[in-house]
């Protein structure tokens, strides 16, 4: 039996391109880890369901069956003929908040289930695999921190940004991401990426000058589909007295700080002003 982590990321910017003839859209965006993890527990399963991979969650809400990313990474491995394999989630992650849970597991059941079956996907393989999982697992392989491309699937390593923590404030509210990339085409919104390239932000900035850098296209969709997630950003903001962006496709929102001591007395300031779940908790490079 083994554990392994499976940590959430946050989108430190988001630059999204129009609609591309397969129905995805061209990005640029700065990925990073950060300290919230979901755990994935793998045990032998009984000897007489070879090939079987079997999952369950302690939260009932989270699907087991075959819709569950860890169950297609593991159908994508080929698991006819090998030792059957138990997987237990320990879900941390909210579902459907912009922070990649889903995706992260699937990495880790990738690397998890490779171990237990003594695989070695050649890394361009693995990567082919992840992609074909969803936009986010490729990066979910690697980290820290990188500038994902494509779809999100073109991963090249960045350094972290000089914050060690972040601020995650997450409303129970939700927000599905296809939709989200709807009302973005509908808005008529696209960036021009080339334009997106030549002003990155650079990694080095002091925390309050990146966070005043920092964009996510998808905001303005996700705030005009939630009002209610545009006011409580503008709320955070005044409270933290610092910009608050949105991560992914919502609706988990963040902020960053040079410190844990700091990010930890600002969550509870904002949970209690704001009435909506706040946490603390380390990036990038600080990751525990
Ligand atoms: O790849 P993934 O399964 O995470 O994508 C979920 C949905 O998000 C896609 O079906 C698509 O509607 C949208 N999407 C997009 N452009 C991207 C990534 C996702 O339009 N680069």
């Amino acid at each position: 039996m083994f554990i392994l982590r499976s940590h959430a990321k946050i989108n430190l910017y988001l630059r999204i391109g129009p609609r591309r003839p397969d129905g995805f859209h061209s990005l640029v965006s700065w990925f990073c880890l950060v300290g919230l993890a979901d755990e994935l527990e793998f045990r032998p399963g009984p000897e007489s369901e070879v090939g079987a991979v079997t999952l369950t969650c302690d939260r009932p809400d989270v699907p087991c069956d075959g819709r569950n990313l860890i169950l297609k990474a593991a159908r994508s491995l080929d698991p006819v003929g090998r030792s059957a394999v138990e997987v237990h989630l320990r879900k941390r992650i909210p579902m459907g908040g912009g922070l990649g849970g889903g995706s992260s597991n699937a990495a880790v059941a990738l690397r998890g289930l490779q171990q237990i079956w003594g695989v070695s996907l050649s890394p361009v393989r693995e990567m082919e695999i992840a992609a074909q999982l969803g936009s986010d697992v490729p990066f979910f392989l690697g980290g820290p921190s990188a500038i994902c491309r494509g779809r999100g699937e073109s991963v090249t390593p960045a350094s972290p940004p000089l914050a060690s923590a972040a601020v995650l404030l997450l409303p129970a509210i939700a927000m599905p991401t296809p939709a989200v990339y709807r009302r973005f085409d509908e808005m008529g919104l696209g960036t021009d990426l080339d334009d997106v390239e030549r002003h990155l932000p650079g990694v080095e900035l002091p925390t309050l000058d990146l966070l005043g850098r920092l964009t996510n296209d998808l905001e303005a969709p996700a705030f005009a589909i939630s009002p209610e997630l545009c006011a409580l950003r503008s709320r955070a903001e005044q409270i933290a007295r610092r910009p608050v962006r949105m991560s992914g496709s919502g609706s988990t929102l963040f902020t960053l700080y040079d410190s844990q001591q700091e990010a930890t007395d600002a969550a509870v300031i904002l949970q209690h002003a704001l009435g909506v779940p706040a946490i603390a908790c380390s990036l990038g490079r600080s990751i525990v």
